[in-house]
């Protein structure tokens, strides 16, 4: 039996029986986890909503295209990692692989340029890669995605993109961050150095790797991103992205480290940072925590992947978030949250004709806001107490066939265990006063 197969086999004493399992490196988020998605979920909003960042959600499903000429067909991404959807018609579909493109792909559609500059965005989503799946690497994954379009390319948005990012982080109770930085320059200054770097790499091509090798030819700069040790031991010698600057490139680095030197925001310098994307102009950076090697969050400046997709000359800076590695260090870090509000009432029934009463009563409730807990799944009234201390609710309402037919109902205190039977009129008033 292949291990990779959507279908398990399990052996029954009698016959093989087939379970159905989510694909390869795609998860369910069960209830249990949900209070960290909230979490997450809430904390982004917040922090989007403080640094007037305004919602966008695109499809999940985009033209392949879009892909091929805004991320590069030379990355890893294009080149091996898209998620092809058979469809009837002639054109291309792929689930998204990250966000950045279809962004920019629906502010070009729907006239966004005629709004006041920049468009500041936010948006969370599911995006698609066929990696290989290991922890904190998935071919299905969340990403929270903070996006500044239009205006100016001006160094204090790539310093803000970096500051909402932090902030979010920090919100989460994650300290001890690390931002590694570097700038990669643009059309002017890059050519320059991709030709210094491709004579540097020529002279020791022996020693690439394969992907280094292809890449010599086809993407010179992620050269210095590979971890394999002999191209990794050739990196040190080689020629340096801050050296090869032009004087606009250099002024607008020198510009966003001032501002996070203004706004105390830690940084490392790494020459060697390029990443997976080629949208990328000047500034480029990853957010580690302390302990996990994944990167938590990257991003950078983006001024010529309108103009890639079609568009005219826009500048662009953003970051995405990847939310299941944001969880696996929270995780990891101990960090508790407050579950949410339980209800601190407990309705509960003793036979058929209550059970129906109660149905209605907690209608009544849920008009006036106040929370109802049941357990229609147990008839027995003392599996329903039982769930309820288990769950440490307050109050317990009885209802049992003699207080339907008088009308009326038992409150029971369940700490003190001290009960009383009220009209069942004056429940919501009886229980409001004791909530308070
Ligand atoms: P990215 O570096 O490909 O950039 O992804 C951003 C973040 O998404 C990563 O730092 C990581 O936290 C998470 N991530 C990426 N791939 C996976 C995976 N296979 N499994 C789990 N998490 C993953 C982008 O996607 C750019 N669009 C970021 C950006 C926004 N640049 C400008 N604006």
């Amino acid at each position: 039996m292949a291990k990779n197969t959507h279908l398990k086999t399990r052996l029954n004493k009698k016959k093989q029986k087939f379970f159905f399992q989510s694909p390869r490196g795609m998860h369910d988020i069960l209830p249990r986890d949900q209070i960290w998605w909230d979490k997450i979920l809430k904390t982004g909003k917040d922090t989007a909503e403080f640094y007037n960042f305004l919602k966008i959600e695109t499809p999940v499903v985009e033209n392949a295209d879009l892909f091929v000429r805004a991320v590069g067909t030379d990355t890893d991404i294009v080149s091996k990692e898209m998620f092809y959807i058979k469809s009837g018609g002639a054109d291309k579909f792929v689930l998204r692989p990250e966000g950045t493109a279809a962004i920019a792909r629906s502010y070009l559609e729907h006239g966004l340029s005629h709004i006041s500059q920049p468009v500041k965005l936010y948006y969370f989503g599911p995006m698609f890669r066929h990696e290989s799946p290991q922890a904190g690497r998935y071919r299905a994954f969340h990403q929270f995605g903070f996006e500044i379009m239009g205006g100016a390319s001006d160094p204090i948005y790539d310093a803000q993109i970096i500051l909402a990012s932090f902030r979010f982080i920090e919100d989460l109770k994650i300290k001890n961050l690390t931002l590694q930085i570097n700038s990669i320059g643009c059309r002017v200054c890059r050519p320059h150095f991709k030709k210094r770097l491709t004579d540097y790499y020529r002279r020791h091509e022996k020693k690439l790797c394969a992907d280094c090798k292809r890449r010599l030819k086809t993407n010179p700069l992620r050269l210095l991103d590979c971890k394999e040790e002999s191209c990794a031991a050739l990196k040190e010698h080689a020629p340096n992205l801050m050296d090869s600057l032009c004087n606009s490139c250099s002024t607008h680095f020198k510009s966003v480290i001032e501002y996070l030197d203004e706004l105390a925001l830690p940084y490392t310098l790494n020459p060697y940072l390029v990443r997976g994307l080629d949208y990328y102009n000047k500034t480029v950076f990853e957010i580690f925590a302390e302990g996990y090697n994944l990167a938590i969050a990257a991003g950078g400046r983006y001024d010529y992947l309108f103009e890639m997709i079609g568009g005219r000359p826009t500048p662009g800076a953003g970051v995405a978030l990847g939310i299941e590695r944001l969880i696996e260090v929270m995780k990891a870090k101990n960090i508790e949250l407050t579950p949410k509000n339980k209800a601190r009432v407990f309705l509960m029934y003793i036979g058929a004709l209550a059970k129906k009463k109660a149905l209605t009563l907690i209608e009544e409730f849920r008009v006036k806001g106040i929370h109802v807990r049941e357990s229609f799944g147990k008839d027995l009234l003392k599996k329903q107490m039982q769930l309820a201390d288990k769950e440490k609710t307050d109050f317990a309402l009885i209802l049992g066939q003699k207080e339907v037919y008088e009308e009326s109902i038992i409150i029971r205190d369940l700490t003190s265990g001290a009960q009383e039977s009220i009209p069942l009129k004056r429940v919501i008033e009886e229980v409001r006063k004791r909530l308070k």
